[in-house]
């Protein structure tokens, strides 16, 4: 009888599943003529055009030099793939990647030791350039900056945003076909601006920046530096709007130097401290429910 019963079970359970696999089948089977339907802003990923293939460039200080290492992302695995050197690199602060091997670079061209770069810094030297790397040609394309550092394409990609820390300032370049940059304009924001990113949706450029230089340079924990975030509406047009997303006294974040949006999402990262997300459509919180 028992053995009866687990026969029926048994029997009851494949007709169970046979049925749900002819239902799947079925639900599966749908073919029909694809009409286009697009939001107004969409675009696919750069980067990831070559069979998924992934890429991620570090700019490394190896025993003072300066080298820019590209990796490749295999599964959840990076592969060293090459170092790039190069005497125009000699001391590199940050690169935006344009293609295969290809990149605009933030450099300190005199400069590779500390002690010397801190008394550029101190002198006020407008020392920096940018240069542009590829595989059959590097050249400077932009000089005279007060210590470049963060470097960012705008999402159309015909003009180079340029960080100038101790000019307090954004220099706007515009790019021509042979990678050459030309100066545009120069947006003053009165703290010291470090690295940029562009929003790929708005093309807004947002700027970790450091509201007191002094205390990033000689740290107190007792005082420590701040952070501020500003966010550059309509960088390109005659009247930029620029605002003050966040700012800390350092009692909640120290040394913010870069901000990223994703959405409505906002992550900010620090020079040493630690890293915050916000979520930009709640000035006052949580939205309520
Ligand atoms: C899928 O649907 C098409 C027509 O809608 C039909 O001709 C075909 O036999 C179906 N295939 C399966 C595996 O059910
Ligand atoms: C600067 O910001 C960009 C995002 O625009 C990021 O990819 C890059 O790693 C940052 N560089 C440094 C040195 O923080
Ligand atoms: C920093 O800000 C916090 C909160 O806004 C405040 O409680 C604290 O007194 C401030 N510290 C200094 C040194 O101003």
């Amino acid at each position: 009888m028992a053995k009866l019963l687990k026969l029926m079970a048994l029997g009851l359970a494949l007709a169970f599943l046979g049925e749900r696999f002819v239902t799947f089948r079925r639900r599966m089977n749908v073919s029909h003529q694809v009409l286009p339907v697009e939001p107004p802003s969409c675009h696919l990923i750069q980067g990831l055009d070559r069979g998924g293939a992934v890429f991620l460039y570090v700019v490394n200080h190896p025993r003072g030099m300066s080298t820019v290492e590209i990796f490749e992302f295999q599964g959840d695995a990076l592969l060293h793939l090459k170092t790039i050197t190069h005497e125009l690199l000699s001391s590199v602060n940050d690169i935006v990647v344009l293609g295969q091997e290809r990149f605009y670079a933030t450099n300190d061209h005199y400069f590779t030791g500390h002690f010397l770069s801190q008394l550029e810094l101190f002198l006020d030297l407008q020392w920096t350039n940018v240069v542009y790397y590829s595989p059959d040609e590097v050249k400077e394309v932009a000089s005279g900056l007060g210590f470049a550092n963060g470097i960012a394409l705008s999402p159309d990609r015909k003009h180079v945003y340029v960080a100038a820390v101790t000019a307090h300032s954004i220099h706007v370049m515009e790019r021509h076909n042979d990678w050459r940059l030309t100066p545009q304009k120069v947006l003053h924001v009165g703290t010291l601006v470090d690295n940029l990113s562009v929003d790929p949706a708005t093309g807004d450029v947002w700027a970790g920046c450091h509201p007191n230089g002094m205390k990033l340079l000689a740290y107190d924990p007792a005082d420590p530096p701040g952070s501020e975030v500003l966010r550059i509406r309509n960088i390109l047009s005659p009247r930029p709007a620029v605002s003050t997303v966040y700012a800390n006294n350092g009692s909640v974040l120290q040394g913010s130097t870069v901000a990223a949006v994703h959405g409505h999402k906002m992550l900010v990262g620090t020079v040493f401290h630690k890293a915050l997300c916000c979520d930009l459509r709640a000035p006052g919180g949580p939205p309520r429910k």
